[in-house]
């Protein structure tokens, strides 16, 4: 538990204040418990912490300080590492934040010497750092999670090639589509989402240290080397800029949102799915839950909580932007307020995909209740249509002839399947046979032979072309600098 230290004013604890030469009196406590952060920006910590041993061996490596001032300084930011990691950092709100906390441990730890660490560096740099790395390790995190939805969808789309379900449209049976094809279009859908953090990680290429509070330093700081030793390809190009753009973190929570409302829409789906009514899926006892009232409830609460959890991250997106609107340059103390949306986004993220990909691995399909609704011969009326434009039958006149067709069976009970030769040639005189021969479902399928259509060896080839390109892209990713 963290425990809290007050400074009440006039009171000697104001001595406590790292920076306190400027203050008589100390911080109000209520003050102090509005302006603390440390409760939610302790995530940051390990980032803050490599933040400052590249910084203090580059104050070495530049003379600002004596080798051995580093070696201790290292020293003490990896043992606080360590404890942070044994779970026996107690962070203190008193302290304001995780930067202020880090430090004033390694001022008790190694003593006067922690005194050089903040040499030409202000918490703005270093807060904008932190973020930069944590938001870089998050892009990585989204794009595996969502890789490994994708290659479960996969895996079931392989299972269930030749199961085939009716395609909606307006959630009107619309044409018949095999569940693999549906499935694919999932896994292009959180392609785009992959590579969206994927590209916003390639933005996060520049470090911010050394921008300092907003104009740099006097001090012969070597900004490349911190920036090398931190993974960015070079420091950033204005200080100014450095320390007062959180554009990065409203990207990822834009991305973040857009993934969301995509699984937000598979989810529902979902949720349809496992309704009496449909009955096409059955979630698995581990990813479903009971009525506490109604002994024969099972409900698909996974899905739905992940289509309600998606509104949270549109919110948090919205409430960053709304922070932000307006801020003159350049650090201003609204930005504190970037961290709780911006956390919240990234963890709901990485639940929700890691729910979903264990929720369809062990989903069971209910494959005969599929088949049954795409038996439906009027989902096959667009290709006795198009039977009719083989015939040299303008589209527009072909639709409205069969929209007749349909219409009569409507009225008639007549099952369009078994409409004969003789039937059909009422309508128009150009059907070369009756509809048994142009309705039936294999040979449409076989028959949509387009690129990105359903006939079964495009949907073959779509499975092994795009299995190979996630397992290339996870390799990728899990390789990531
Ligand atoms: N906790 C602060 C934040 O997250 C760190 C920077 C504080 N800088 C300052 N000048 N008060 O923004």
């Amino acid at each position: 538990m963290a425990k809290t230290k007050t400074n009440q004013p006039g009171s000697e604890s104001n001595s406590e204040k790292l920076w306190g030469g400027r203050f008589d009196g100390a911080t109000d406590p209520t003050v102090e418990r509005f302006s603390a952060s440390v409760h939610f920006d302790r995530a940051l910590a390990r980032y803050d912490i490599r933040g400052s041993i590249a910084h203090a061996q580059m104050l070495a490596a530049s003379d600002l300080i004596p080798n051995e001032d580093a070696e201790a300084l290292v020293a003490g930011l990896t043992s606080i590492q360590n404890q942070i990691d044994a779970d026996e950092f107690e962070f203190d709100p008193a302290l304001e934040d995780v930067h202020m906390n880090i430090e004033t441990r390694l001022h008790e730890q190694i003593g006067a010497v922690a005194g050089r660490l903040h040499t030409g560096r202000s918490r703005n740099d270093q807060v904008a750092t932190d973020l930069a790395l944590y938001l870089k390790d998050a892009c990585q995190a989204a794009q595996l999670g969502v890789l490994e939805l994708q290659l479960i969808l996969i895996e079931r789309a392989k299972e269930h090639i030749d199961t085939i379900l009716p395609g909606y449209t307006h959630l009107q049976r619309a044409q018949p589509v095999r569940l693999a094809h549906h499935w694919l279009a999932y896994v292009e859908l959180l392609s785009r989402d992959r590579q969206r953090f994927f590209d916003a990680r390639n933005r996060l290429s520049h470090c911010p240290l050394g921008a300092g509070a907003i104009a740099g330093s006097t001090l012969p700081l070597d900004r490349s080397h911190t920036a090398e030793a931190l993974g960015f390809t070079a420091p950033t190009r204005n200080s100014m800029d450095s320390v007062s753009s959180r554009d990065m973190a409203l990207e990822i929570m834009a991305d973040t949102a857009i993934c969301m409302i995509n699984l937000s829409r598979m989810a529902e789906e979902w949720v349809i799915w496992s309704s009496t009514e449909f009955s096409f899926m059955e979630l698995a006892d581990a990813y479903s839950t009971g009525s506490s009232l109604m002994p024969q409830k099972k409900n698909p609460d996974v899905p739905e909580l992940v289509r309600g959890k998606s509104g949270r991250t549109v919110g948090n997106l919205v409430s960053l932007l709304t922070t932000m609107k307006g801020l003159p340059l350049s650090y201003n103390r609204d930005m504190q307020e970037d961290k709780e949306p911006l956390f919240d986004s990234v963890s709901t993220l990485r639940d929700c995909l890691e729910v979903m990909s264990g929720a369809l691995a062990t989903a069971h399909i209910n494959v005969e209740r599929m088949a049954e609704a795409a038996q439906d011969p009027m989902l096959l009326a667009t290709d006795l249509a198009e039977a009719l434009v083989r015939e040299g039958v303008p589209f527009r006149e072909a639709h409205e002839v069969v929209g007749r067709i349909v219409a009569h069976c409507v009225k008639t009970g007549a099952d369009l399947q078994h409409l004969s030769h003789a039937d059909l040639s009422e309508f128009h005189s150009a059907f070369s046979s009756g509809a048994e021969t142009l309705l039936d479902l294999e040979r449409s399928f076989a028959e949509r032979t387009l690129v990105g259509g359903t006939a079964r060896e495009r949907v073959q080839q779509a499975i092994s072309e795009t299995e190979s390109e996630l397992i290339e892209a996870r390799k990728a990713v899990e390789d990531m600098a």
